[in-house]
């Protein structure tokens, strides 16, 4: 067959080990799965008892406009329900903005490291991607960025705070950069991790809209709101915008399910600050642990933290796997040297720090 030739060396997306996996490999009785920045204390209560009762149309298509939750966004963001796109997770919403706007001759911009979908998916359609740099506090280099961006950039991606080191862009900084990208250029900023974001200098880009009416902000419900598993992800952005990618997605990208879900965790703002709260507090004592052990972590304002390793990072994922605790190992994610641990539960957090414990207890190891 004649495949497209973008195809040529790529690989699938390969999952980590599951829960289950896992334990049947090393015969442990519990493991905990830090590894993909779901929410640990899953979704509000209200949803979880509204998901066991909910009644489902199963023999009808789903509502292929999500008009409920449209609706309920639109209010809550603020802008009008043509604003709005929805996808099967904002991975789908990253695979159609490529398909809309990047083929061979158009180039796009992107930090590296960072989520790696922008350059998978980029690569399929054919276009150049241009990756810079990350600063050394693992801060996206914006300056950088404005040199790449040329006549052939038709989009650039901000992972905002950024996967895999969870630094957030200060607000000031981030209108500073939108106000030198060329309005030809669609700037997304993905703020999967919006919710978890405490620090001050940070903004609610949707209101940034208004000025820079080239940006698209792409959320999600998988992560805080804690419906992973259901694939709803959504992307405000100019109406004309939207419009266009709406002629690329497939009539019925969301399930019934997860719609009617997505709707009812809406309702519980409460939940998500506690989550919010909750999570800091963890994301706190990872920063103090390391630095009473000395080792770097990167200043995350997420779910997630990078922090370093004794040794080989693949090798520590596997005694800490060994353990029962999966993470991802740096090595896949571009930072050799360290890891990416979710923030779990108080619990799950001490567990955790007991297992790093044995990491850097190894005669002679040192970071
Ligand atoms: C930065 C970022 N964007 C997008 C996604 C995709 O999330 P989903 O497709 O579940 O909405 C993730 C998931 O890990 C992510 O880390």
């Amino acid at each position: 067959m004649n495949w497209k030739k973008a195809l040529d060396g790529m690989t699938p997306y390969k999952p980590g080990r599951s829960i289950e996996e896992v334990i049947s490999l090393y015969g442990l009785k519990e493991v905990v799965k830090l590894a993909s920045n779901e929410n640990p204390y899953g979704c509000a209560p209200s949803v979880k008892e509204f998901m066991a009762t909910a009644a489902i149309q199963h023999e009808i298509y789903p509502d292929g406009h999500a008009s409920a939750l449209r609706s309920k966004l639109a209010l809550k963001h603020g802008v009008g329900e043509e604003s709005i796109l929805f996808g099967n997770g904002s991975d789908e919403i990253v695979m159609i903005i490529s398909r809309a706007l990047l083929s061979p001759g158009a180039n796009t911009v992107m930090a590296t490291p960072t989520f790696p979908q922008y350059a998978h998916s980029a690569k399929i359609e054919g276009a150049e991607i241009r990756e810079v740099p990350l600063k050394a506090d693992g801060q996206h280099n914006l300056d950088g960025f404005l040199n790449a961006v040329d006549s052939k950039t038709t989009v650039v991606w901000v992972c905002n705070p950024n996967n895999p080191t969870g630094n957030v862009i200060p607000i000031d900084d981030l209108k500073a950069f939108l106000g030198q990208v060329p309005d030809t250029v669609l700037v997304v900023l993905d703020e999967a991790y919006f919710e978890y974001v405490t620090a001050a200098d940070h903004g609610d880009s949707v209101a940034l809209l208004e000025h820079y009416p080239n940006i698209i902000v792409l959320r999600t419900f998988s992560k805080a709101y804690g419906l992973a598993a259901f694939r709803v992800g959504y992307a405000i952005g100019q109406s004309e915008v939207i419009s266009n990618l709406n002629k690329v997605r497939s009539p019925f990208n969301n399930n019934s399910f997860g719609l009617v879900l997505a709707e009812k965790a809406l309702e519980d703002a409460a939940f998500i600050e506690e989550c919010r709260e909750l999570n800091r507090q963890q994301r706190q004592r990872f920063k103090d642990y390391a630095d009473r052990k000395d080792i770097h972590i990167f200043d995350s304002e997420t779910n997630f933290v990078l922090i370093q390793v004794p040794g080989d990072a693949d090798e520590a994922a596997e005694k800490l796997l060994k353990q029962g605790f999966i993470i991802r190992s740096g090595n896949a994610l571009g930072t050799p040297g360290y890891i990416r641990v979710t923030i779990g539960t108080e619990e799950q957090t001490s567990k955790f720090f007991d297992a790093f414990d044995t990491l850097l207890s190894v005669e002679g190891s040192h970071v």
